[in-house]
Order: C-alpha cells, then structure tokens, then sequence
C-alpha cells in the first residue's frame, strides 16, 4: 500500500533498495501463513473481483507451495507484460518507488504478516503486495497504467502535486471499484487482499460509492487506518488509462486553488452509483 512513512530499513538498501528475497529462508509457518490467507482469499474473489484479476490469478499460480518465488512468478509476468516483482526491505522512498514503477518493475515487501495477526496489517507485506498488486499487473491496460503512474509520479513531485497524485493511487490501484455488466467488482489491491474490506467494499451501506472523475478524486483525501468512506467506480481499466494519459500541468493549476472534499461528502455534479448513510464511519467515531 502507498503512501505510508517509509521506516528505517533493516538492510541497509543498495542504490534502487531491492534485495534478494530469499526464498529459501522463508520458515514454515511463513508458508502456511501465506497458504491460510490465500485459500481464505481466493474463495472469496469469485463473483467479486473484476475478471482481468481472476485471470492474472490464475495464470500467476500463486499457491504454488506457500510463498511464491519471485523467480517463478517473474517468468510468467514478463512473458504476459514485462513486467517483474522485486524484493525490497519494506517501505522505499518515493522516488525509488516511481522510478521502480517507471521501469515495469513492482517493488514488493518480502517479510509476511505472523500467524495471530493475520487480518492486522501495519505495514504491506508480501500478501497485499503480490495477491494484492501482481494479478492486475498481467493485464496489458493496466501493466500499462502503473508504468504510466511511476512516469508521473516523478514529475507531480518535481512539480510539487505528489498530495493529489497520490489520491489517484489510492483511489484506483489501491481502493478502486469496477462497474461491468454483472455488477460492481473490485480491483483495489488493498480491497482484495483484505477479507472484511472486499465484503464492505461491494456490500456495505456506509460509504459512498461514485463514478470516478479525475479531478474530483485528486480532491478527495482519504483514510489509512479503517475502511474507506468513499469509493470511486471506473466503467473499465480503457477509460482510466485514457482519463490519466493527458498533461496534468492543468490539472494540477486547477488544483492548487481548488477546495478538497469532505470525504464523506456527496457533491452536486458527482455521479452517484450508491450513497452511502456513513453509519459505519459514525460508529466508529462514537466508539
Ligand atoms: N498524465 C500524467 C501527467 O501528465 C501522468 C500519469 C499517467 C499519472 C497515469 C498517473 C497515471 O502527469
Ligand atoms: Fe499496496
């Protein structure tokens, strides 16, 4: 998940901070952690995620015997996409992290979460990066989109716009939701790596769920600590890629004098696929 404050590393990084993964020294219980929260997942993508990820989670094989092997994941990703995971020490800087991006290259956690906190995540590790992230990276479009991210994510920090491009991210790569013609799907890895929030996501009366709109996202800020309040539905992964390949120079002069949202707000001009009531955002507030 993006953005978080990176940690100090444990290793200490080379220039572009990836390291080997070591598979060999993954324990047991690390593997049948990884296999726990696959089974556990996997069944509940049926019907919920978008098609171009349970395909990219075929094709990958992730349940391969425990954790997956980069090497062995790598192989079939180039070949579909060009792209390749590669093994960082936790959270990377990030013009690290762009430039990773930029380079078809996804930067991945190698650590994975104990076994008594499976639901309990501080940091990405290596299930929400690679179930997370990796399937969607099969996808020509959307292979195409994150290499397009990192190209801009360089430039929104030279131009100093990283706080609104990074709306985008979260928005789409991390929280995004699909419109298609058997109903709402998710696409969002930090969705569909997390069991609670890929039934909230689809199902919940709390939050809003409105058609995406560029500018409106970039306005929107967002929660890291509990589900979100506010979803945005592309039509299809065309679309986004086509709503994202113009020059944001504009956009982002827009945005330094425009207003952000109320993040549980429902605008005039917004398209609504679902209003929420907020019940749950309530709830938790009173708690
Ligand atoms: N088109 C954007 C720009 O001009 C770059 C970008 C592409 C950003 C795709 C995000 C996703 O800055
Ligand atoms: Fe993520």
């Amino acid at each position: 998940m993006r953005p978080w404050t990176p940690a100090p590393a444990a290793i200490p990084p080379g220039g572009d901070w990836t390291i080997d993964q070591g598979w060999d020294s993954y324990t047991p219980a690390e593997h049948r952690t990884w296999t726990t929260l696959f089974e556990r997942q996997r069944g509940l993508m049926e019907g919920r995620a978008c098609d171009p990820f349970l395909r990219g989670l075929d094709v990958l094989d992730l349940n391969h015997g425990g954790v997956p092997d980069f090497a062995r994941v790598n192989e079939e990703l180039a070949r579909l996409t060009g792209w390749r995971v590669v093994a960082v020490p936790g959270l990377v800087p990030d013009e690290v992290f762009f430039d990773h991006l930029a380079n078809r290259r996804f930067p991945a956690g190698r650590f994975i979460r104990k076994e008594d906190e499976l639901d309990y995540l501080e940091e990405p590790d290596i299930f929400h990066d690679v179930f997370g992230h990796v399937p969607m990276l099969t996808d020509p479009v959307f292979a195409d989109y994150m290499q397009a991210y990192g190209a801009g994510g360089q430039r929104a920090s030279r131009l100093r716009h990283l706080h609104h491009l990074a709306r985008l991210y979260w928005y789409t790569v991390e929280f995004g939701l699909m419109a298609t013609p058997a109903g709402l799907r998710i696409y969002g890895a930090g969705i569909v790596s997390s069991a609670a929030e890929t039934v909230f996501a689809l199902d919940d009366p709390s939050p809003n769920r409105l058609a995406f709109d560029l500018e409106r996202v970039m306005r929107t800020p967002y929660r890291i600590d509990d589900f979100q309040q506010v979803y945005f539905v592309i039509p299809s992964l065309e679309s986004l890629l086509a709503a994202t390949l113009q020059d944001f120079g504009a956009l982002y002069g827009r945005l330094a004098r425009a207003r952000d949202f109320a993040i549980e707000t429902v605008a005039p001009d917004d398209q609504v696929i679902t209003r929420g009531t907020q019940a749950y955002a309530r709830s938790r507030r009173a708690a």
